[in-house]
């Protein structure tokens, strides 16, 4: 009998976790699966898919720098895939490549579930506006919050982000805006860092009266690049919360779409914090 073959292609891929958590997730659930991770030249993504394929690989997860390359290889996609123009998940089927994103909604399910704090009526900050804020904006409407500023050091980039999520915004009855970074005066109940400065080791991109008191402060990073915000958020009066919530629920939704069942995640993310802190 063959073993049903995933991975996750990335570059640099060293140090994901992605093989550890559903190496974990098929333990937990019964299935049996071998799940690998792949370092990919940066011109031959396509041909390493077309590989795998090849090899009989069922699904794989898609990690930076790829994610956007992945929604185009794609013979079909999602419409959250479709939104972000970015995914993270492929299955092949049938000839077919399917492509999903799944990390906006594994972030909303580590707020909501695991930090336990419904989105639904508050007033959000996103700051970026990248492929990581790209991937998550239409998810966080979809959880029905009153308002959402996206905030970028480009502006441009965040008021075309914003202009592709306004239907979706008007269906949610959720206001919507692009700013710079320093371009609002409000502050906020939730705070989402979707820059690249908590991997680069830069400052946190905005000031500390966009946090209303006691506002959670989110970080998409995890591990010692994103210390830094954690620590400027508990400064400043936030709940301080890092990304490895959303890293474990992201895998959940994808082993969901791959093996049709949901792992139990917030086991998984309290075992993987133990093996992180040793
Ligand atoms: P990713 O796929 O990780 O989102 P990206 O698409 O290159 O990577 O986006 C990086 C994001 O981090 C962008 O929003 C970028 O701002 P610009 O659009 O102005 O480039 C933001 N960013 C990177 N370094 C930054 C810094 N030092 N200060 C503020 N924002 C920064």
């Amino acid at each position: 009998m063959t073993t049903d073959l995933y991975c996750v292609m990335g570059h640099p891929v060293a140090h994901s976790r992605s093989p550890w958590i559903h190496a974990r997730f098929a333990e937990l659930t019964g299935q049996q699966l071998h799940y690998d991770k792949r370092e990919i030249p940066l011109d031959h993504f396509d041909r390493s898919v077309h590989d795998f394929v090849r090899e009989g690989g069922l699904g794989c997860n898609i990690t930076v720098p790829f994610k956007f390359e992945a929604a185009k290889l794609a013979t079909q996609t999602s419409a959250r895939g479709l939104l972000a123009q970015a995914c993270n998940v492929l299955s092949f089927k049938d000839g077919q490549i399917l492509a999903d994103n799944t990390d906006g909604i594994g972030l909303v399910d580590d707020i909501e579930r695991n930090a336990g704090l419904s989105l639904k009526g508050l007033h959000l900050l996103l700051i970026g506006a990248g492929g990581a804020a790209a991937g998550v904006l239409g998810p966080l409407l979809q959880a029905g919050p009153a308002h959402i500023s996206v905030a970028n050091r480009t502006l441009h980039k965040a008021t075309e982000l914003v202009a592709r999520h306004l239907p979706l915004a008007a269906q949610q009855s959720t206001t919507l805006e692009a700013h710079t970074l320093h371009g609002f005066d409000a502050s906020f109940d939730v705070i989402i860092n979707a820059t690249a400065t908590s991997l680069s080791g830069a400052a946190v991109p905005v000031a500390a009266r966009a946090l209303k008191p006691g506002a959670l402060a989110y970080d998409m990073m995890y591990g010692p690049g994103a210390q830094g915000f954690m620590d400027w958020a508990q400064a400043h009066g936030a709940l301080p919360r890092d990304g490895l919530g959303m890293l474990v629920e992201q895998a959940a939704e994808a082993f969901l779409i791959w093996r049709g069942v949901r792992p139990p995640s917030n086991q998984v993310l309290a075992e993987l914090r133990q093996v992180i802190q040793g």
